[in-house]
């Protein structure tokens, strides 16, 4: 089954709702930078490509709503758009990564009229949406050599195709390995408290038959213990400089174990993820969300009233920690400084 994450659809974007997954499937649509930003902000769509995918159509859909308007105005507006899409999330760099592509390829057309540059800039936005599909399935193919057949892997969060466009990157990989042929099963983290693990990779695996096993977060240590489990694949919202990787709380957790028990630990990351202007994680904004996400599940809520709850939603784990690196240029062993800066050179 083919998961569209995001889909253009009757001149507007629309969005799988993954608050509701997998109780319910059903698409939002959106026609506004401030909608796509309330979609960002509000997790309808969340993962770290897939926001990226969500602000590039943002901005093409702001484009296309003031096209009518004078040059002034539209520019104004535009502005505007640009500004809220940028404050709806701060972890994931991928938000600011396509905001600055569409802001270049708008400046590279600022002399022609607004309803071209609202054509061109749509364009731009299908683009990035099929430029991401591309890059997952090599990523999958770099990732898929490094499993044995037979492999039990862990993964934490959802990095799958609804955190993307399409396929996914630590699920990429996984779908890549089973395409070729390789019989791997997945150990998925329920991943509190948003629960991407247990609602969007367990869902997403049952959907393709990839023999899925689900854990509590503090389950990952015992199946490691009892030799469970032969590597971890995971995403990242944000990659240092240095090589240190911020990803979903939790994850540094399971790579302390992974590292206790000899285990390797990858993580797959399209270059789009790769954040030279910061030097270390220590930089990397950590994003902390409502509390009533630690309090409860939806309506339901089981803290004691009146406890001190905290909320951030995103951990560094040191590169020291990282086997390796799954980017569509290849797999970055040890990832360091020289190393990261050669990807892009
Ligand atoms: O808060 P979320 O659900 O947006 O967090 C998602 C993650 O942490 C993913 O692991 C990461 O974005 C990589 S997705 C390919």
């Amino acid at each position: 089954m083919k998961v569209e994450t995001l889909r253009w659809f009757n001149n507007r974007l629309e969005m799988i709702d993954q608050r509701i997954l997998p109780a319910a499937f059903e698409y939002l649509s959106y026609y506004s930078a401030a909608s796509v930003a309330e979609g960002i902000r509000s997790m309808v769509v969340r993962g770290a490509p897939a926001i990226g995918v969500a602000a590039a159509y943002g901005v093409a859909l702001e484009a296309l709503r003031l096209q009518d308007k004078s040059a002034d105005e539209f520019n104004a507006g535009m502005e505007t758009g640009f500004t809220v899409l940028a404050a709806s999330r701060p972890t994931a760099v991928n938000l600011f990564w396509a905001l600055q592509r569409m802001r270049k390829a708008w400046e590279g057309m600022a002399t022609q009229a607004p309803q071209q540059i609202a054509q061109s800039l749509l364009a731009e936005a299908h683009e990035v949406l099929a430029e991401d599909i591309r890059i997952n399935k090599v990523m999958g193919g770099y990732g898929a050599a490094l499993l044995k057949d037979g492999a039990r892997v862990l993964t934490h969060c959802n990095a799958g195709a609804l955190a993307t466009a399409g396929w996914g990157t630590a699920l990429g990989v996984f779908r890549s390995a089973v395409e070729a042929g390789k019989k791997i099963s997945v150990i998925a983290d329920e991943t509190r408290p948003f629960l991407q693990g247990a609602r969007l990779t367990a869902w997403e695996m049952v959907q393709e038959n990839i023999p899925v096993t689900l854990i509590t977060d503090n389950m990952a240590g015992y199946m490691m213990s009892q030799g469970e489990v032969d590597a971890v694949v995971v995403g990242t919202d944000r990659v240092a400089a240095n090589g240190d990787v911020a990803n979903k709380i939790g994850t540094y957790m399971v790579a302390v174990l992974a590292k206790r028990h000899n285990i390797p630990f990858y993580v797959a990351c399209p270059l789009s993820t790769i954040d030279l202007t910061i030097s270390s994680g220590k930089d990397i904004p950590i994003e902390e969300r409502s509390v009533d996400e630690v309090k409860g599940f939806r309506d339901t809520h089981w803290a004691a009233e009146g406890v001190k709850i905290r909320n951030p939603s995103f951990d560094v784990t040191p590169a020291e920690l990282v086997t390796g690196l799954i980017t569509e240029k290849g797999v970055v062993l040890q990832p360091d400084v020289e190393k990261l800066r050669k990807l892009f050179a």
